[in-house]
């Protein structure tokens, strides 16, 4: 209790993740069919693994250079251009991360004063924490089920204050599965333009799209690189969460702030496995292409499982591999009908309302799971709306 009063003020901004919470409730419980993992189920495919081992009989174990290894970012700067249309200096504008969430992180603490707002979007992927614990306000931006989860660009205009800072962006979305579409983005970049307005722009699921969709980086637009920091990870594309390898694309001023703080945090990003990105990166995509299409698979068995479901809806997600169904219907708060299905019958989904209020009446089924358990989860699901009905 008395080291509790001693520790910093500032300790007290950052709250346990409520993903987290939900697991643990989920741990103490046997034979759990967990679809609420935001984590690709395959094994990191196998020449990325052979990389990383190669890379220790080579001797990439001592200190990597903070900002990460010169042909790394060199790569990384091939594939910003060719897929991302950004084009980077990849000696003074392309940071290695330990993660997107890294650039995050980092991004808030190089940015933000006390006092100064950010956009967020309700429901949307967490960043409070990292905000609230240097200084900034969160100031949420809904966006709905009517409109796909997609954010309206007149809802953000009247969020903008004289002290806003800085927007997050995430598309391909977590946890909605919605993608915003490039006259969204144009909109939203006209306007960090026109008010001078930071965004970070957070993009681990860029290659996780369906039905022919493709991934628009605002980053790219005229009169953006100057005010983007694009997050991008190999998490997701790569099935690499575990390896911790993300990269910032920002303004030399930014990447020499996250290059000078690196050096007194962490020293840079695990030798190896930087070596393993490199292969991951430069290779041909074939992996990434097979994943995507088995979560396609997966998306249509999903989104049809839960419309079967009488009292839930769920709209298909155009990209990332989540659902987001709509619960309301049940009567419970998000929370109480995740806990109820964990507890009662043995499937666990993450409650809408950890991504914001507006969150509140859904819950996020991810489908980075197998067939099998993703047909077992929904007959759980289904099973444990019905017997609300008879309650
Ligand atoms: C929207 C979003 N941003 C960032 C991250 C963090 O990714 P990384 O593993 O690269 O730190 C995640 C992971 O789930 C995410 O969903």
């Amino acid at each position: 209790m008395i080291l509790t009063d001693k520790l910093a003020r500032r300790t007290h901004e950052v709250e346990w993740s409520g993903i987290r919470i939900m697991f643990a409730l989920a741990d103490e419980i046997s034979d759990v069919v967990n679809l609420g993992i935001g984590q690709p189920d395959f094994d990191t495919p196998a020449f990325i693994r052979d990389a990383a081992k190669e890379a220790l009989d080579e001797g990439f174990t001592r200190y990597p250079p903070a900002k990460g290894f010169t042909d790394l970012r060199l790569a990384i700067a091939t594939k910003l251009k060719t897929e991302n249309n950004i084009s980077a200096d990849p000696h003074t504008e392309i940071f290695v991360a330990v993660g997107a969430m890294q650039a995050i992180f980092n991004t808030c603490l190089h940015l933000l004063n006390q006092g100064d707002e950010v956009i967020v979007i309700d429901p949307g992927y967490d960043y409070y924490s990292q905000i609230r614990l240097f200084g900034g306000v969160p100031v949420p931006v809904t966006v709905h089920e009517s409109n796909r989860f997609k954010v309206d660009p007149a809802d953000i205009e009247a969020a903008i204050s004289e002290k806003t800072k800085l927007m997050i962006i995430n598309t391909p979305s977590n946890p909605t599965g919605a993608l915003f579409d490039e006259d969204i983005l144009r909109a939203i970049a006209d306007m960090a333009i026109a008010h001078d307005i930071w965004v970070l722009s957070d993009e681990p699921y860029e290659h996780i799209l369906f039905d022919g969709h493709r991934h628009v980086s605002i980053g790219a637009f005229e009169g953006m690189r100057e005010r983007t920091i694009s997050a991008f990870t190999l998490s997701k594309s790569y099935a690499m969460t575990g390896w911790r390898v993300g990269y910032a694309v920002a303004p030399k001023v930014i990447i020499d702030e996250m290059e000078k703080l690196m050096e007194h945090m962490v020293s840079g990003v695990t030798a190896m496995a930087q070596r393993a990105a490199l292969a991951a990166i430069t290779a041909p995509q074939d992996c990434v292409k097979d994943m995507v299409s088995t979560y396609d698979q997966r998306r249509h068995v999903v989104h049809e499982g839960l419309n079967a479901i009488e009292g839930i809806t769920c709209i298909k997600p155009e990209s990332t591999f989540y659902a987001f169904p709509n619960i309301s219907a049940t009567g419970m708060s998000s929370w109480d009908f995740a806990k109820y299905l964990v507890k009662e019958h043995q499937v666990a989904v993450v409650p809408g309302s950890i991504f914001g209020k507006g969150g509140e009446g859904f819950v996020r089924f991810s489908f980075a799971a197998g067939m099998e358990q993703l047909k077992e989860g929904i007959a759980r699901i289904e099973r444990g709306v019905n017997a609300l009905k008879r309650s």
